[in-house]
């Protein structure tokens, strides 16, 4: 089975190295790894974020390890070859469509969490988040008002077909946990949001197991951090969910420690850390592997069938926490590859 590794900016190499040994450690020569360029690395290289060789090697892979992309040094680029248009263009590419980021808490790491460990210890859950759509993938641009005035504007916009293909993945993933989901929308304010409403509630039909509830994106914020403990499963859109993972994997620990998947409907996937390339402290030694050895997990339980592989992955980071490691966003001291190597050591 062939891996596409795409490394990108920033920490993005150094974690992903990290997670390439524990895969070679656990899967061994049933994998073959091929790395591309991708991101604004790309862009010094080849002039685009996401060259056609990146592309080809992605679509023609059993599955991808994506470390992060973002570069300060491009912020001035015209958008289209900024590093980020390279993770948006392969999800779309690739029909990547359904985000899952799980988050829960690690018992050794209940310290770390920013909320009490009390609160923080009932974390454990699922934010599908849509990747297709929204106002990411919407008509956008600048433009001068009737006074000559500068305005920019992003389209949002959801079809009923996108809305019911993610919120049947929502229904799946409840189903094979609590059975909870909870469908986080704007509708008392979007009319986006009000399809994304109705459509869901027209899909529950299908899943009358399932206990499905609907919140406004400002509540899901405030439940976030008051008692996240009620959450099983959220499905939501791409903006509020971008936004919701960072905010749930600060009250899990740290936001070095949760992996992605993206999925296409054939369960090919991108496999990411959710943090991003963190340029301030790339190429030091401080950033967490965890979160992209754990999207390693992901990878070879949603893509690859190696379900005993994944969990003996997901059991070694436990242990390694359990045993102390700990890197600087989680408080300690350990550098990058002293975290690969206590998780390879747990193995
Ligand atoms: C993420 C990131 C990306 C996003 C950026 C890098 C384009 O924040 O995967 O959460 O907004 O989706
Ligand atoms: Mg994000």
């Amino acid at each position: 089975m062939l891996i596409a590794l795409l490394p990108g900016d920033g920490i993005g190499p150094e974690v992903v190295a990290e997670a390439t040994r524990v895969l070679k450690a656990v899967v061994g020569d049933r994998l073959t790894f091929e790395t591309a360029a991708v991101g604004g690395a790309a862009y010094k290289v080849h002039g685009h974020p996401l060259p056609p060789a990146t592309l080809d090697l992605a679509r023609k892979a059993d599955a991808i390890l994506f470390g992060a992309v973002g570069d300060p040094d491009c912020d001035k680029l015209e958008r289209h070859l900024r590093p980020e248009q390279a993770i948006l263009g392969l999800r779309k590419e690739l029909t990547l469509f359904a985000n899952l980021r799980p988050a829960r808490l690690f018992p050794e790491l209940a310290d770390a969490s920013a909320l009490r460990p009390e609160v923080a210890e009932q974390i454990d859950m699922v934010i599908v988040r849509e990747l297709n759509g929204d106002v990411y993938f919407g008509e956008k641009g600048m433009r001068k008002t009737a006074s000559g005035r500068r305005e920019g504007y992003d389209i949002m916009s959801y079809n009923e077909d996108e809305v019911a293909r993610i919120a049947r993945v929502g229904f799946e993933t409840a189903r094979v946990r609590k059975g909870k989901l909870c469908s986080v929308d704007k509708a008392n304010v979007l009319e986006t949001s009000q399809l994304w409403r109705d459509v869901v509630i027209e899909i529950s039909s299908e899943y009358p197991d399932i206990e499905l509830s609907h919140m406004y994106v400002d509540n899901a914020a405030m439940q976030l951090v008051r008692n996240p403990g009620q959450f099983d499963v959220i499905v939501t859109g791409n903006l509020f969910g971008d936004i919701l993972s960072d905010q749930a994997s600060m009250c899990a620990g740290s936001i070095g420690m949760l992996p992605s998947a993206s999925l296409d409907s054939a369960q090919k996937g991108l496999y990411e850390p959710i943090h991003g390339s963190a340029p301030d402290i790339a190429g030091q030694g401080k950033a967490n592997p965890l979160a992209t050895i754990l999207s390693a997990g992901m990878m070879l339980r949603y893509s690859l069938g190696l379900v005993a592989e994944a969990d003996r992955i997901e059991a070694a980071v436990a242990k390694a926490l359990a045993g102390g490691a700990r890197s600087p966003d989680l408080g300690g001291r350990m550098t990058t590859t002293q975290m690969g190597d206590t998780v390879l050591a747990a193995l």
